[in-house]
């Protein structure tokens, strides 16, 4: 890993023009000083991606070294399984947790694909197994099965449709019957139970499983402090936070959602309930506003960094390639290919 130190200077100027906006800690941005050190790895990373067909998909929850300085796509769950479904290269490096490279190997059972952070796992789908879906589906026969992109690829295979945070509420919706089992998020649940009492639907949902360990963290006492503390603050939140939280925010949505909204909003200031790299990723985009973030960091999405992303697109380790077997891997995609079509 030869660079000179103009190539070096060059890549640390393309980073800083992308960082110089973004927060390093809570009270410094990163500097071209701190570009300068990443640039030797983003110039390997991105010589080598060539080398070898690679694509990078990052999800906006990694730090912002990975997400602007190596990924060829950033994004979203729901973003960033259309990406996989549709790209060309040989090989994906997927910057994220488990399930989401699981699901990008699922749909791309031919190609090599694997995470920098190894078995990067998710409190939500790390709370529910295919035995807790099969028992729930003999206590409630024939009702439908929906299940959070946030799940294992065992969950997905014993569902009728998964769902990411983007789409979960319309697909809710089309789900046949007045009443749907919604697994494995149990406050993403009772967000759509209300979201489809708002509707005009009285569909009874069914739930199992676990929370996420960041969002289920904010309370309502965190929103009415950004409100006292910053008069006028538009207030975001991930749908995978509690219902009371939820109810007192300007918007609730899945992260594109949240980023779209702040892109398309006139206000400069806003307060994000939700994981850091979201916050980072508009303070990149939006110079010109402010974000308020109390708290909440997804220690498993930030396992990602670029010496591992180096080292896994050179020699990936075991634990960083990903492989699904063939049977579960069929039988989860019918719930993956089911949410593009419900998502149209
Ligand atoms: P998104 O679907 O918004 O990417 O959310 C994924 C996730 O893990 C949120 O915690
Ligand atoms: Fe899972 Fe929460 Fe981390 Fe998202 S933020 S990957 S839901 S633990």
């Amino acid at each position: 890993m030869l660079y000179s130190s103009e190539q070096i200077h060059v890549e640390a100027h393309r980073l800083y023009g992308l960082l110089a906006c973004v927060s390093k800690a809570r009270e410094s941005k990163w500097t071209l000083a701190d570009c300068e050190q990443i640039a030797p790895y983003t110039l390997e990373i991105n010589r080598i991606k060539k080398e070898k067909n690679a694509v990078i998909l990052a999800h906006s929850y990694t730090t912002p070294d990975l997400v602007y300085g190596v990924a060829d796509f950033r994004g979203d769950s729901f973003q960033l399984a259309q990406q996989a479904r549709q790209t060309q290269a040989d090989v994906i490096v997927f910057a994220g947790v488990w399930f989401m490279a699981e699901t990008a190997k699922i749909l791309n059972p031919s190609k090599k694909v694997v995470i920098p952070a190894g078995r990067a796992g998710c409190t939500l789908a790390d709370s529910m197994t295919a035995q807790d879906v099969q028992n729930l589906r003999a206590q409630y026969p024939g009702v439908p099965a929906l299940c959070y992109i946030n799940s294992s690829a065992e969950v997905k295979a014993q569902c009728d449709a998964c769902v990411t945070s983007g789409n979960v509420f319309d697909i809710a919706q089309k789900m046949p019957g007045n009443r749907l089992i919604f697994v494995p998020d149990l406050l993403m649940a009772q967000n759509i139970e209300i979201e489809l009492k708002r509707r005009g639907s009285t569909k009874e949902i069914i739930a199992c499983g676990g929370s996420c360990c960041v969002h289920d963290k904010y309370r309502p006492e965190d929103v009415e402090k950004l409100r006292a503390d910053h008069p006028g603050i538009i207030v975001l939140a991930h749908p995978e936070c509690a219902p009371e939280v939820c109810r007192l925010c300007d918007y609730v949505g899945s992260t594109k959602g949240m980023a779209d909204y702040v892109a398309c909003s006139s206000a400069k200031q806003f307060g994000l309930l939700t994981e850091l790299g979201l916050v980072n990723r508009l303070e990149a985009e939006h110079p010109d506003k402010t974000f308020i973030w109390p708290f909440g960091v997804c220690s498993y999405m930030k396992k990602n960094n670029l010496l591992n992303t180096l080292q896994a697109l050179v020699s990936p380790r075991p634990d960083q390639l990903v492989e699904v077997e063939e049977e579960l891997s069929l039988a989860a995609k019918k719930s993956i290919e089911k949410m593009f079509e419900l998502s149209k």
